[in-house]
C-alpha cells in the first residue's frame, strides 16, 4: 500500500503517533467545598486533552464539535493528581473522534482508580476558520481496531440524534 500522500498533513498516521498524555494536580481553586474536584474542570480539561490529540494528528486547529454523554466514576479530591490519555480513534472528512479516559492516582495511598471516558469530536479548521480534510488514522493494535469501527457506529448515532433534533427546531 502507497502511503505516500502530496499534502504531507494529509498522509495517514498511527494513532500512536498523536496519543497524548496530561497530568493536573488537583488544587483547592478545582474542587467544590467540600475539597471534591469540579465535573465542569474535568470536562475543560478532557476538551483539552482531546484537543491535543487532534491537532497533533490533524496539524491544523480544531474545535470542539461533540463531547458525547460522559459519567463520573469515581470521586477526586484536592491533591489528587489527574491523568488524561487522549487517541483518535478515527478520522472521518474533517471530523475526529477522540477518546479521552481519565484515571485518578494517589500515591500517598498507592491507588488508581477510572474517573471518566468521553469521546470528542473535532473538526479541523485553517486560520480563516474554514473546515480543512484531514488524514486517515491507522489503527495497529486489536484494541484501536476495535476503537476504529466502534467511531463509525457512533458518528451514524450522532448524525441520526443531529437529524432527529434538527426536525425539531421550528
Ligand atoms: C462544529 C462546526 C465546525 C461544524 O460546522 P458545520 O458547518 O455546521 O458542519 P458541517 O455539516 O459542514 O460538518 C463538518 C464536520 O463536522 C461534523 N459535525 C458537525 N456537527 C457535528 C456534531 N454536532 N457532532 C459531531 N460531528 C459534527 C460533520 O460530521 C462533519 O464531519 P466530516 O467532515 O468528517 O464528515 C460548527 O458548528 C462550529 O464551528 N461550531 C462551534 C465550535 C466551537 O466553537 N466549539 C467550541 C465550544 S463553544
Amino acid at each position: 500500500m502507497n502511503l505516500s500522500h502530496s499534502d504531507p498533513c494529509l498522509t495517514p498516521r498511527p494513532v500512536r503517533d498523536s496519543q497524548s498524555d496530561m497530568a493536573e494536580i488537583v488544587l483547592p481553586n478545582d474542587a467544590n467545598p467540600l475539597g471534591a474536584l469540579l465535573g465542569g474542570r474535568l470536562m475543560h480539561w478532557i476538551d483539552l486533552a482531546g484537543a491535543l490529540a487532534a491537532h497533533r494528528h490533524s496539524r491544523h486547529y480544531v474545535v470542539t464539535a461533540a463531547i458525547d454523554h460522559l459519567d463520573f466514576l469515581f470521586p477526586v479530591h484536592v491533591g489528587d493528581l489527574v491523568i488524561l490519555r487522549s487517541s483518535v480513534n478515527r478520522a472521518f472528512h474533517t471530523s475526529m473522534e477522540i477518546g479521552v479516559k481519565v484515571w485518578v492516582e494517589n500515591y500517598i495511598a498507592n491507588e488508581a482508580h477510572h474517573v471518566s471516558s468521553a469521546y470528542l469530536t473535532f473538526v479541523a479548521v485553517d486560520p480563516n476558520g474554514m473546515h480543512v480534510p484531514v488524514a486517515a488514522v491507522i489503527p495497529e493494535t486489536e484494541e484501536e481496531r476495535r476503537r476504529y469501527e466502534d467511531a463509525a457506529r457512533r458518528r451514524q448515532s450522532r448524525h441520526a440524534e443531529l437529524e432527529r433534533r434538527r426536525k425539531l427546531v421550528p
